[in-house]
């Protein structure tokens, strides 16, 4: 049963995953607190993208910049002068939201289609002082994307890592945006976090991409599709390159390769898409850009950028800053200054709410089961002894339950029926729930039950870890214990 925004957003609230922040005092548009389970999911959301993007490839190198740095960095990236929204309001209902410059001439309110009028232009990077005396302060501003120390830094990165081209440059972090209208949920904030991703190759390389593209199919729309107004059309991406409609094998592949992430932790290809910008809509640094879109649950919707950067913020960084950004290539034997061929950048919190759009399940009771993949659910498993009151039992559980902690995060339930227990575990997404029982002491063994059908298997207490390590990881599915 599809869920809407509203009701995954009390849901999330009621389980401990996602809170108003400061909800006590109202809250505040736009920001939101994570709790003790909503913080797992998110961590191990970016541990599985930066283990599949970074720590798996040979290209690939990772940073973590500052949030707040010299003002001159979004000066040289052109965020000071261009990066502006259009902030619009509906002169009947008085709805408040942006659109793009070449949107506003032609802009109806997006709630009740009434007319609006503009209030004019906006830069959403938040601004503060640095040093506390007011005369002596510095003006700074809150990062609005994570990419730009990739290329501020990237010379003394290159060095560091012994990169040689073609490589990519990884960073997970915060950014801040003061949206015009922060909406649908964790959607549009104006605090939330990025996964970025600059690829660098030399710029006659192009054409050269050595990488294997993903066998994946999916709807495809092109600029020229938008155009005509045609729908989206579904097919392999190797086929997609092959008739011209992605021009770069690297945008096809990496396309492939972020699909691919999604895939590998579960989600639905049927449910995303891929966009070409249309000429007006791209962002001032780019010169083609494909977004992933995802059919949420108020529709289709970006949820990653792959933009063509170009030379662009190495060139711009170079001539503010007047130092160079070329690098040896050894392959050509000459300097270069590398391009971005690509450049994968998507939200967490748009990831989170595909995760949990995927996973969110009702069952045969009417109950939630959140069937998310064992590699990203906040809690690994559950140990329960049967009877709370049975000393052996408990002992036993508590036993299992600390080898256990050792490695994962693993919850120990001794209250209510076990009916209750395993419902807690459900909705939250617990993938394994392993019961000390009477014969537990006898038989050295426990009942292990999987989340998504309520299956139990009997299995050794001496093989207990072995085994979850096998079921989380993928590499043993429960039907084959
Ligand atoms: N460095 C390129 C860049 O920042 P962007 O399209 O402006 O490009 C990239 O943002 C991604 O960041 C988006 O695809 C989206 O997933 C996420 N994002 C952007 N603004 C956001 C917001 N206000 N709230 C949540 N996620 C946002």
């Amino acid at each position: 049963m599809a869920i809407t925004i509203d009701e995954l957003a009390n849901f999330c609230k009621r389980k401990g995953i996602i809170y108003p922040s400061a909800d006590i005092y109202g809250g505040l548009a736009g920001f939101w607190d994570y709790g003790p389970i909503g913080v797992e999911l998110k961590n191990n959301i970016k541990a599985q993208w930066w283990k599949h993007h970074v720590h798996k490839r040979e290209d690939m190198t990772g940073i973590d910049g500052s949030i707040i740095t010299n003002a001159k960095v979004w000066e040289a990236s052109g965020h000071v002068e261009s990066f502006c929204d259009y902030a619009v309001v509906c002169k009947k209902c008085k709805n408040r939201f942006k659109v793009d410059e070449n949107e506003l001439a032609k802009a109806v309110c997006d709630k009740c289609g009434g007319e609006v009028e503009s209030k004019g232009k906006f830069v959403p990077m938040f601004t503060t002082q640095v040093g506390p005396i007011e005369e002596d302060a510095t003006l700074a501003y809150l990062r609005p994307e994570t990419a730009q120390l990739m290329f501020a830094d990237f010379k003394l990165i290159q060095d560091n890592a012994r990169m040689k081209l073609p490589f990519g440059i990884a960073q997970i972090g915060k950014a801040f945006r003061n949206e015009i209208a922060p909406r649908n949920f964790i959607f549009r904030c104006r605090e939330f976090e990025q996964m970025e991703i600059e690829y660098f190759i030399d710029p006659s390389k192009k054409e050269e991409c050595p990488y294997e593209i993903e066998d994946i199919e999916i709807k495809v729309l092109s600029a020229e599709m938008q155009l005509k107004e045609e729908e989206p059309v579904p097919m392999k991406l190797k086929d997609a390159l092959k008739k011209g409609i992605i021009q770069l094998p690297w945008h096809a592949y990496w396309l492939s390769s972020s699909l691919n992430w999604f895939k590998s932790l579960g989600a639905n290809m049927e449910n995303f898409r891929i966009r070409q910008h249309e000429k007006e809509e791209k962002s001032h640094y780019s010169t083609d850009t494909w977004d992933l879109e995802y059919n949420y649950p108020f529709g289709w919707k970006e949820l990653q950028g792959i933009a063509d950067r170009g030379t662009f913020d190495l060139t711009a960084h170079q001539n503010k800053s007047k130092k160079s950004m070329e690098i040896m290539d050894d392959a050509s034997g000459k300097k270069v200054l590398p391009m971005v061929v690509a450049e994968p950048s998507f939200g967490v919190e748009r990831a989170f709410i595909v995760f949990m759009n995927e996973a969110y399940t009702i069952g045969e009771k009417d109950n939630v089961i959140l069937k998310l993949n064992p590699k990203i659910a906040p809690i690994k498993a559950a140990i329960f002894p049967l009877i709370k009151k049975d000393d052996n039992m408990v002992q036993t559980a508590k036993d299992i339950y600390k080898n256990l902690r050792e490695e994962w995060n693993i919850n120990y339930d001794a209250t209510g029926s076990v009916g209750k227990r395993y419902a807690r575990n459900d909705e939250i997404g617990t993938p394994f729930c392993i019961t000390v029982d009477g014969e537990s002491e006898e038989d050295k063994a426990v009942t292990i039950r999987n989340r998504d059908n309520g299956e139990q298997k009997r299995i050794a207490i001496a093989d207990l870890k072995d085994t979850l390590r096998k079921l989380i990881s993928g590499e043993t599915s429960f039907q084959d214990l």
